[in-house]
């Protein structure tokens, strides 16, 4: 069982556990920030689980998986990979894919059709769908915009177009890509395949909250018709040939013309607020006025089932998977035939969540898949450890109405609120506060899954988020990735194992505790904030960073947000790329050959830092997406 494969890593290793014990003792001594204190620390030295967790990656054995020289850390405004790779620039924001779109124009005097045709803004998790030898089709969520780049005015000025031009710069690009005789790869600009999906595009609410009352609007009295999706973090990818994309910070978008609207305790769990954060959208399109529509907010913030293939079908937003702030949809079909879809809600403090489908999955036949998606069971994570170990079990509770005290009288009147107001509901069921989950990733042979938990300021500081389990530091800034075996290596059982792959931290700053990080973190390999994850056919977890580029203090020496490789059975981790000044890495999609990798480089530029990427000179930074190549056509991290 994989699990021992695993646990035989960690034995072998085991020597290292003084070591590590050494420094639990100091971290708990000095800083007192796990739970129970000295007074457990027997229990903990004697359980030492974090021996294992820790250990299976201290030191690692060569690893085979990891073919590439690693690189060092940069602060360049520039994509470097190691040697013997090559990364080009396949289409960055503002790019033409609508037949008759105009070109880019970096002045921001463009219109709001213009950005309509275009390669929306802020590229984030994309999937990859073949058509052919040589053809595929790309589906890129573009997750938000920058008003001092989209607008020559700088967001400072803004008309009614200004905000459909940032509605058309949100959403998904669905584009056509070719292979080069070279290997290169472009866009094709006039494909019958392309499609934006933006803001205002016509899409269907499906599953147990479609047509509740709270879902209903004065523009959409059937509560089954909803414009649109915007702030599209990561996403997912069907066996059955369709693409999720995942609706995360929805709430920004929403504020009031009438400061003194009254927002209740459902609206404030979701971060809506009357204050505008900056979009401007109330001031222009009702539907996002809390003042004048209370209820536009409860249609976004959901999974979003689109056909890449069909540029005329309409998106059906899959209220099964629950209502929160989604980063990714990690799907897998059990060896029992249903789907499973492992879902973070990246938030400090909120929690992980798991889908599991009433139907099953048929290979032969994937028009009856179509709608797996729209019925089935929600659970939340609960971590059990004891007092400071790092490795423990937990177990699926089930987000379903009238079991778990999700009753009328703790405010949960049928299924349609359970999964509307999911976040209250995991709280009822006392699910764990985690640091802030984003990506997760289910190995593709074995059953194994990684989640990224990316930092939390707030952990050990807030009530109800205790330091602990899977979550061991205050204040922890540089975020680490759990992993879980499924029991019985079941996706769709209640109950699992856990402990931690990596534990970012800075060895040159700290010692002596878990600031420094895990032991397979070193100075030649740190970084903080682990964010984009996922699997290749081989098994490497390949790590994408969206954190602090300050390179200084607690950061010194990690540079710019970057790209790594970890060989998940040896723990090693191998720095693959760099990106430019104030960029975070996030989306990543395979050929089916493996031979090629495309990378998202978001908001390279942010907060007004001098980068000029992609074009240079003295060029408007653009998010774009890199094509990563082996000179020599090889397998990409082999
Ligand atoms: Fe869009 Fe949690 O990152
Ligand atoms: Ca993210
Ligand atoms: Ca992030």
């Amino acid at each position: 069982m994989l699990k021992d494969q695993y646990q035989g890593d960690a034995d072998r290793l085991q020597d290292n556990a003084s070591d590590l014990e050494t420094i639990v003792d100091k971290a708990v001594s000095r800083r007192g920030f796990l739970r129970g204190g000295a007074a457990a620390m027997g229990l903990f030295l004697a359980a030492n689980p974090l021996a294992q967790a820790v250990a299976a990656a201290t030191k690692p054995a060569a690893s085979k998986l990891l073919g590439f020289s690693a690189i060092p850390a940069s602060t360049a405004d520039t994509f470097v990979v190691p040697d013997g790779y090559n990364a080009q620039p396949l289409i960055s924001w503002g790019d033409p894919i609508l037949r008759g779109a105009p070109a880019f124009d970096e002045s921001g005097s463009q219109n709001s059709a213009a950005q309509a045709g275009q390669f929306g803004d802020n590229t984030d998790g994309m999937s990859l769908f073949p058509l052919s030898e040589d053809r595929a089709l790309l589906a890129v969520n573009n997750e938000y915009t920058n008003y001092k780049l989209l607008f020559d005015h700088k967001g400072k000025a803004m008309t009614a177009d200004d905000v459909k031009k940032a509605q058309a710069a949100h959403g998904v690009s669905v584009f056509e890509i070719k292979q080069n005789a070279d290997g290169s790869w472009s866009y094709l600009k006039d494909s019958a395949y392309n499609r934006r999906i933006t803001a205002n595009t016509h899409m269907e609410l499906t599953g147990p909250a479609a047509g509740h009352d709270l879902m209903k609007t004065k523009a959409d009295p059937t509560g089954k018709k909803v414009l649109g999706t915007f702030n599209n973090c990561a996403n997912g990818q069907t066996p059955w040939g369709t693409y999720l994309t995942c609706e995360e910070n929805f709430n920004g978008y929403f504020s009031s013309t009438d400061e003194n609207v009254k927002l209740d305790a459902h609206q404030k769990r979701y971060g809506i607020k009357a204050k505008d954060k900056g979009y401007q959208w109330s001031s222009f399109d009702e539907r996002f006025d809390l003042s004048k529509e209370s209820q536009e907010a409860n249609r976004h913030g959901w999974v979003v089932e689109i056909d890449p293939f069909d540029p005329n079908s309409t998106p059906k937003k899959r209220t099964a998977l629950g209502r929160f702030k989604h980063e990714n949809a990690a799907l897998t079909i059990d060896d029992n035939g249903h789907v499973v879809v492992y879902l973070g809600d990246d938030e400090r403090g909120e929690h992980l969540y798991k889908f599991v489908s009433k139907g099953k999955y048929n290979a032969n036949d994937m028009r009856a898949n179509r709608d797996l998606l729209e019925e089935g069971t929600l659970f939340v994570a609960r971590f059990n450890a004891a007092d400071g170990e790092l490795k423990g079990k937990g177990e699926w509770v089930e987000l379903t109405h009238g079991k778990n005290g999700l009753t009328k009288a703790n405010g949960f009147a049928d299924q349609a609120s359970v999964m509307i107001f999911a976040r209250e509901a995991a709280t009822q069921v006392g699910a764990t506060t985690m640091d802030r989950p984003e990506w997760v990733a289910v190995h593709p042979n074995n059953k194994v899954v990684c989640c990224t938990l990316t930092n939390n300021k707030h952990r050990g500081k807030k009530d109800g988020q205790p330091v602990g389990g899977p979550n061991p530091r205050i204040n922890n800034k540089y975020g680490q990735i759990v992993r879980w075996w499924p029991a019985n290596g079941d996706h769709t059982a209640a109950e699992f194992d856990w402990d931690l792959l990596v534990i970012a931290g800075n060895p040159t700053v700290h010692s002596g505790n878990l600031y420094a990080g895990s032991t397979n973190v070193s100075d030649e390999n740190m970084f903080n904030s682990p964010d984009g994850i996922g699997f290749d056919q081989a098994g490497r977890l390949w790590i994408q960073t969206d954190g602090n580029y300050s390179n200084a203090k607690d950061f010194a020496g990690m540079g710019n947000n970057q790209m790594l490789c970890a060989d998940p059975q040896t723990g090693e981790i191998r720095r693959f790329a760099t990106g430019p000044v104030a960029c975070e890495i996030t989306g990543l999609t395979f050929s089916p050959d493996q031979r090629t990798m495309f990378v998202g480089i978001q908001h390279p530029g942010e907060k007004d830092k001098p980068s000029h990427f992609p074009a240079g000179g003295n060029s408007k930074p653009r998010s774009t997406i890199m094509v990563v190549r082996r000179n020599d056509g090889g397998i990409i991290g082999a």
